[in-house]
């Protein structure tokens, strides 16, 4: 039996004995006796009776172990003209200092911190002091404007936020505090301060009292000791778009996490203490959190932290630039960047004069891959290119070749094989497993593996009615796709309203729930179509109420505007009518598959099939980038 194979049983069989075996790679405060707690399933804790600092595992350890001088965070912004370095033991007491100034504004264990900040070093700084003291982090992307903002504010309920006064965006540059300002206006929720990053391309004006600047909440401030913590108390809560509207809260705990993120950082990447690990990715995203912060620390990496884009900073030789240039050993990025790069250098010219001959592997992941990136991307750098599929929800990879066990070969548009602890099925409406090659929901077993969420914040209820409900005993991804006869796993798309633009993951219901509250619009769909940059870009199509009337262009203002940029609707039509079932529900499935130029067959269920017909040749039209429509 080969390696993965072994530890992938030993993992379904024993998993107490496996986990209790990677937890050895942390630092506790006090080591782990029982490693599950099954009490109170479906919910499930990781080890239960242990305490630790995840602070002090990502930084302090490595100092005292003498990687002090060792590089931990490159900071790399062609977007800015900055490049600096620091230390692990600079980065240790920058994050010790900062805990102390967070500490002084009334943070303590158990507080929520709410960053909106952009891909500057002191955005990891405030994460790790969060981590240092015991308090939960939540980070909001930089893209997402002052609706999801104030969700996120009203949900954690944060005792200060930490917001970069500016975002630099090539081109432009976004300030964040008019954004701030009116989320800050919208919740209900008042945090006691807010702490400014004054960035020199675009300072903002302090405007409330109790608001005050990083370097003045730095001022005398007295560096923070790391607070231990049990295993489940929460380091951090990321917000993600669920099939509605309001985002979905995942928790992540201490324990766990750091035992899971460590253990994928060998088994997973083959990445080890000293190598250089390069996730181009954002710290809004869970890729950000698990792949640019948390593992590459805790495993004694140097993370590269980069603030720009795969083209136009300046060219599409940037990546190539960068992983030659900190002689970066595993890249990670999305297949929408490899995809950005291919269009601009189809030759992949703009690499030639680098030396890239550190590099190990190139992992992918955040959409599906799809084979002629995939091939484009292997051919280019001469390095395996490993698909890795996995979602906010789970933190780390639920299925890909797992490169730090053993070599298995890989096949275009699968993400290979379960990893470890993720217990993979495919099944049909009623839960029964489907053969291989038929297509179904895509479940995990319960108990879900160390690191993935325990439960969403403060809502157990809508953790267990949003995952756990469908199939009992079974977590359920969102995600469709089937096995091929080797047990490879085929991710196909999402089975929501989900969707996946640009590696980003947003919600149509939120797009909907905007342009519904305009007072023209009578009713709507967003939906996604596929885009051959992006993977999916969303549509919209509003129905006016009677004698109403509105320029779409206001209509794709007014999502940019609440949900922020990073939204990318750029078309809305105005339609007569949107196709229903008898009972009144939106066909959207059946309005994206003749948009993406699908045969579809008219639903059954359909309650006026006139109205389809007639929206027919709207949905087929490609013109993605002609920002607005009106169709009388
Ligand atoms: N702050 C403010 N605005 C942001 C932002 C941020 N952090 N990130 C993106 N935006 C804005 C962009 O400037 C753009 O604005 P525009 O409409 O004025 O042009 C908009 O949001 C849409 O951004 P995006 O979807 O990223 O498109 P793009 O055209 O700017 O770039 C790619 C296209 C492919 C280069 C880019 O999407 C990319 O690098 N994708 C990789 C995604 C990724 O790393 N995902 C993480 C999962 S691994
Ligand atoms: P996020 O929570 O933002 O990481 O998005 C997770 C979703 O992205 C998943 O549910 C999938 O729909 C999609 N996804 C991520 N990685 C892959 C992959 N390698 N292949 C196919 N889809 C993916």
């Amino acid at each position: 039996m080969g390696a993965y194979r072994q530890a992938y049983e030993r993992s379904m069989h024993d998993p107490e004995g496996f986990w209790r075996d990677a937890a050895t790679a942390i630092d506790w405060v006090m080591p782990p006796g029982e490693i599950l707690d099954r009490s109170a399933a479906p919910l499930y804790r990781w080890f239960p009776d242990a305490r630790l600092n995840t602070c002090h595992n990502a930084l302090d350890r490595h100092v005292d172990a003498g990687r002090g001088d060792q590089p931990a965070l490159i900071h790399d912004s062609p977007v800015t003209g900055v490049l600096r370095t620091y230390s692990y033991r600079e980065l240790r007491d920058e994050v010790a200092l900062f805990a102390g100034a967070l500490r002084r504004l009334g943070v303590g264990v158990g507080d929520r911190v709410v960053l909106y900040m952009a891909m500057v070093p002191q955005t990891v700084v405030a994460m790790l002091a969060c981590a240092r003291l015991g308090a939960v982090h939540s980070v909001v992307f930089g893209g997402f404007g002052a609706r999801e903002l104030a969700a996120r504010i009203d949900d954690a309920r944060p005792t200060v936020i930490v917001a970069t006064s500016c975002g630099v965006e090539p081109g432009r540059i976004v300030a964040y505090q008019p954004m701030l300002d009116a989320a800050l206006a919208e919740a209900t929720h008042v945090p006691a301060h807010v702490v400014v990053l004054q960035r020199p391309q675009g300072p903002a004006e302090l405007v409330r009292d109790t608001d005050l600047t990083w370097d003045d909440a730095l001022l005398g401030a007295v560096p923070a000791e790391c607070v231990p913590v049990a295993a489940t108390d929460p380091l951090y809560i990321l917000y993600t778009s669920g099939t509605t509207g309001r985002p979905k809260g995942v928790v992540r705990d201490n324990g766990g996490h750091a035992v899971a993120l460590r253990w994928s950082m060998e088994a997973v990447f083959a990445t080890g203490p000293g190598d250089v690990f390069w996730a181009a990715s954002d710290v809004g995203w869970v890729v950000g959190h698990s792949y640019i912060v948390y593992a590459p620390l805790l495993t004694g990496a140097t993370t590269v932290l980069y603030e720009g884009k795969p083209v136009g900073t300046p060219d599409a030789g940037a990546f190539w630039r960068v992983a030659a240039q900190h002689g970066v050993t595993t890249m990670f990025t999305a297949p929408t960047a490899i995809r950005a790069v291919k269009k601009e250098d189809p030759d992949g010219k703009l690499a030639e004069g680098y030396d890239l001959s550190r590099l190990r592997l190139l992992f992918l992941a955040g959409e599906r891959l799809d084979p002629e990136t995939y091939a484009w991307a292997g051919r280019l750098l001469g390095v395996p290119v490993i698909d890795n599929w996995w979602q906010t929800e789970t933190g780390w990879p639920i299925a890909a070749s797992p490169r730090g066990l053993e070599t298995l070969p890989t096949k275009p548009g699968s993400p290979s094989v379960p990893v470890p602890g993720f217990r993979v099925r495919v099944v049909d409406g009623t839960g029964a497993d489907v053969p291989p090659g038929e297509e179904g929901s895509i479940v995990l077993g319960l108990p879900l593996p160390p690191g993935c969420l325990p439960t969403l914040w403060g809502d157990d209820e809508r953790y267990v009615s949003s995952y756990l409900s469908a199939f009992p005993g079974t977590y359920l991804t969102g995600d469709g796709g089937h096995f091929d006869t080797d047990g490879y796993l085929y991710v196909m798309g999402r089975t929501d309203d989900v969707i996946n633009v640009a590696g980003h993951r947003l919600s149509t219901g939120a797009m909907e729930e905007v342009l519904a509250a305009h007072p023209a619009v009578a009713e709507c769909a967003v939906i996604g179509v596929l885009d051959p940059l992006k993977g999916q870009v969303p549509r919209g199509f509003v129905v006016l109420k009677a004698g109403a009337d509105v320029d779409p262009a206001e209509l794709v203002a007014l999502v940019r505007d609440r949900i922020g940029p990073v939204a990318a609707l750029r078309r809305v039509d105005v339609v007569k009518g949107l196709p229903k079932t008898r009972s009144g529900k939106i066909l959207r499935r059946t309005m994206r598959g003749i948009a993406d130029g699908r045969t579809e067959p008219v639903p059954s269920t359909i309650d006026d099939p006139a109205v389809l017909d007639r929206l027919r040749p709207v949905l087929s039209d490609r013109g993605h980038d002609d920002h607005h429509r009106r169709r009388p």
